[in-house]
């Protein structure tokens, strides 16, 4: 086993974070990592935007309530971004037609090769990072809060700081439910049961709900339409 397989076998996320900065020079070894993540076509259609005043953390909390946000040291907005595309484009053409599902799905792998990036980067210099996926259902505020141009929109958040909290390695479903040999082996619901008892098991007093009830949550019902209206405004849809 190697020193980078050990840490990404041991990858927990951390939402609470001691009060201590995080030196510009390791961000700059983070955030120069991250940038080497592939991207479709070099394209490199993400934006990062580095927030550290305790004023604008706190701005964000009070859009996204979760602690993590506060409390980090830096948080890290990956926008899926395709305003340098158009300009770019702009050189050779007169159209430009980014909107679309091709465009979000560049945009959004892109942003996230470069967010695990982050992340493995962060935690090789001992940081503790939590992925913040909510600050979508406030797309739009977020646009405003920090200025997002056109064809440009939040994909995640990255917290980052010196860990106050270790949780044990979350259990992942068995690798024969997830990596198939040939074709697709589609699952039974026993399967599905089985990793709820998993999960629940591992959450042990912290089990609020089970996995597939919060698959529930999110899928049962039509998805937030906050994201989708601030993709047309930002003439990504
Ligand atoms: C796209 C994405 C969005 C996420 N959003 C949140 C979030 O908003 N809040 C949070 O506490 N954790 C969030 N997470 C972290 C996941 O809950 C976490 O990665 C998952 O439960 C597995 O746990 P682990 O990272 O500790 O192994 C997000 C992760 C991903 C990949």
């Amino acid at each position: 086993m190697t020193e980078t397989i050990k840490l990404m076998q041991s990858h927990s996320s951390v939402r609470r974070f001691k009060e201590e900065e995080v030196p510009q020079e390791d961000l700059n070894e983070i955030l120069t990592a991250a940038q080497m993540a592939s991207s479709w076509k070099n394209f490199q259609s993400y934006s990062v935007i580095l927030v550290r005043s305790q004023e604008k953390k706190d701005a964000l909390f009070e859009l996204v309530p979760q602690e993590a946000i506060r409390q980090s040291a830096a948080f890290l907005l990956f926008v899926g971004d395709l305003n340098r595309a158009e300009k770019g484009a702009r050189l050779h053409t007169d159209t430009f037609q980014p909107q679309g599902v091709e465009g979000l799905l560049i945009t959004s792998v892109d942003a996230a090769l470069a967010g695990q990036n982050t992340l493995l980067a962060a935690e090789s210099l001992g940081y503790g990072v939590v992925i913040i996926g909510l600050v979508r259902y406030k797309s739009a505020e977020l646009a405003e809060l920090f200025k997002l141009p056109d064809y440009t929109y939040p994909v995640f958040g990255i917290a980052l700081g010196v860990p106050n909290q270790k949780h044990d390695v979350k259990p992942r479903l068995p690798l024969e439910n997830v990596v198939f040999e040939e074709e697709y082996q589609e699952q039974t619901t026993e399967v599905i049961k089985a990793y709820d008892r998993v999960q629940t098991e591992y959450a042990g007093a912290r089990a609020t709900t089970t996995w597939s009830q919060r698959l529930a949550e999110q899928f049962g019902q039509p998805e937030p339409s906050s994201t989708r209206e601030n993709l047309e405004q930002k003439n990504l849809m």
